[in-house]
């Protein structure tokens, strides 16, 4: 077995075995069959078929909701926890719908990397595009996964050509695809010389290895015709000499991928990635904060919010805030600071999120995440630790693109649709702005989709029907300056303002010029389009 490299001294060993990332891809390209297959040998599920039920198209265990299913798209975030090996895996999904851009960008603050799933006839789409470059943003490290080698698929040096050329990475090929569509025999994997051929009758059966000497070792014409044989002998040797070979350092630094092919559907290739995890993959990763970093060897416990999920459970109203542990070693029953409020907050029924359950977590560690059930105290960018003064940065909320009126659709109960829109908003799942002049609320998401889901949940939640109606403004930004600059400006402007959901003063307006023009004529303010999370 490969030793895991480390960027940085030893870890504790409960610590250094965990491996928390997320799946990015376009949606069609794998993320659900390949979540599946983690699970699966991750020991988490028994059987193929348990996340998406069959013949159900797209539903994995980690939608909540009825609108997702629906859909068929994954709107909120989850984590999924399980054992590989020595290793403990954590997988927070991410929505894979590009409206639902900003939650999944949160999560992906939680991560210590990313698993790019392509599509081998598609290459690089528009949405696995956007989300590497949120990873980039944050040089997450990226593994990439090849998928659906069994279909006809495109040249492979055409494939990491433009992974190279479109997202401005080196792609290093971890394993060789031999022939391609009904002539996919399997893959040469280049870190380990062995022959790995999919077995077509048995789409749950791992593929079977086959230990070999180099690609002139007799055994290669045993299982592999002259044709392909030769190919795949051509392209290996050219493959080395063109493209670089495997750099561990710089995969954790995010400046190289290296790439898996397979078929997550025929269990091919899934297992090679999932070693490929374990052993390039980063260990927990330092935590930005203030006034100081987060190391997470430290032996006290802190942790952030990265999303809220309210009423998972319908029946019990409930709000799960999904914590990512930072340091320390978590155990249940602990008393926390919330940090925001200076209150302890007592964790005696904390969840882990294995597969399909929740279950409490007695322990967690620096790297896992677990949800704590609270009643809205715990906010999106909330730090917790024991004691110390401690704010994670760098989860950002971003201006929503669509602006809309939200009414209740009987006058009567607009109040409990006051209700309804403060939560959304502390979840994250939406913008809630209360103009200063003139009543009810303007809604802002960053995606048209997220007014149909909030308005499918107000309803199923809340029992209470709304519309969402054009607003006069279509964009909005924050205030930041000295507080009598910005409380002079809110008086001459008053008809643009309003108040967000955390009180902030926010700019409304239709029009760019008005921005431009506020930037212009007022230098003492900023007009920003993110904040940090309060
Ligand atoms: P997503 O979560 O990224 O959106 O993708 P998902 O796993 O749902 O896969 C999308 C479609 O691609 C599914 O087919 C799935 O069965 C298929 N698929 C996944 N991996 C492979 C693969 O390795 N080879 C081939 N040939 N197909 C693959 P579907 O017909 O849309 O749904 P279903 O009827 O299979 O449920």
């Amino acid at each position: 077995m490969l030793d895991a490299p480390s960027n940085r001294p030893a870890l504790p060993p409960e610590i250094s075995r965990r491996r928390t990332f997320a799946i990015i891809s376009h949606p069609d390209a794998g993320k659900t069959t390949l979540t599946e297959k983690f699970l699966l040998y991750g020991g988490a599920i028994q059987m193929a078929g348990q996340v998406r039920a069959k013949g159900e198209a797209r539903r994995t265990r980690s939608d909540f909701m009825k609108m997702e299913q629906d859909r068929g798209i994954s709107v909120s975030a989850s984590a999924m926890s399980f054992d590989y090996r020595e290793f403990r895996f954590n997988l927070v999904d991410t929505p894979g719908h590009s409206d639902f851009s900003e939650d999944t960008y949160r999560t992906l603050t939680a991560v210590d990397a990313a698993v790019m799933v392509i599509d081998g006839a598609k290459g690089v789409e528009s949405q696995t595009r956007k989300l590497f470059e949120v990873c980039r943003l944050r040089d997450l490290p990226i593994l990439t996964f090849c998928n659906k080698m069994d279909r006809e698929s495109r040249d492979t040096f055409e494939i990491i050509d433009e992974i190279q050329e479109m997202l401005a990475i080196h792609v290093t090929p971890a394993s060789w695809p031999i022939g391609v569509g009904r002539e996919f025999l399997g893959c040469y994997d280049m870190l380990r010389n062995r022959l790995e051929l999919m077995d077509r009758a048995d789409r749950n059966k791992v593929a079977e290895s086959i230990k070999i000497e180099g690609l002139d070792d007799p055994k290669l014409a045993k299982h592999v015709p002259q044709d392909l044989r030769e190919k795949l002998i051509e392209e290996v040797e050219m493959a080395k000499e063109l493209l670089p070979a495997l750099d561990p350092q710089a995969v954790l630094e995010g400046h190289m991928t290296p790439i898996w092919f397979g078929s997550a559907i025929n269990s091919f290739g899934v297992k090679e990635l999932m070693d490929g995890i374990a052993t390039y993959g980063p260990e927990p990763q330092i935590q930005a904060a203030e006034p100081r970093q987060i190391a997470p060897e430290e032996p006290t416990v802190a942790g952030f919010v990265f999303k809220v999920q309210a009423n998972m459970d319908p029946k019990h109203r409930d709000r799960v805030a999904f914590v990512r542990l930072a340091s320390g070693h978590f155990q249940r029953g602990m008393k926390l600071t919330h940090v925001r409020s200076k209150k302890p907050i007592t964790v005696s029924s904390p969840v882990l999120f294995l597969a399909a359950d929740r279950e409490l977590a007695e322990e967690a560690w620096a790297g896992d995440i677990i949800g704590i059930p609270n009643h809205g105290q715990l906010r999106i960018g909330d730090t917790l630790t024991e004691g110390e003064a401690l704010k994670v940065t760098g989860i950002p909320s971003f201006a929503p693109e669509l602006l809309k009126n939200c009414r209740a659709g009987d006058p009567m109960k607009a109040k409990h649709l006051d209700k309804a829109l403060m939560q959304f908003a502390e979840e994250g799942a939406a913008k809630v702005f209360k103009p200063m002049v003139g009543s009810g609320f303007i809604v802002g998401v960053v995606g048209a989709l997220q007014f149909e889901v909030l308005a499918s949940r107000i309803e199923l939640e809340y029992g209470l029907p709304v519309r969402f109606e054009p607003s006069q403004f279509t964009s909005a930004r924050w205030v930041h300056g000295e507080k009598t600059a910005v409380e002079s400006f809110v008086q001459k402007n008053k008809q643009h303002m309003a108040t967000d959901n955390d009180g902030d003063v926010v700019y409304m307006t239709r029009l760019q010029w008005d921005i431009d023009r506020v930037v212009r004529d007022h230098p003492e303010l900023t007009l920003s389009a993110t904040k940090e999370m309060q």
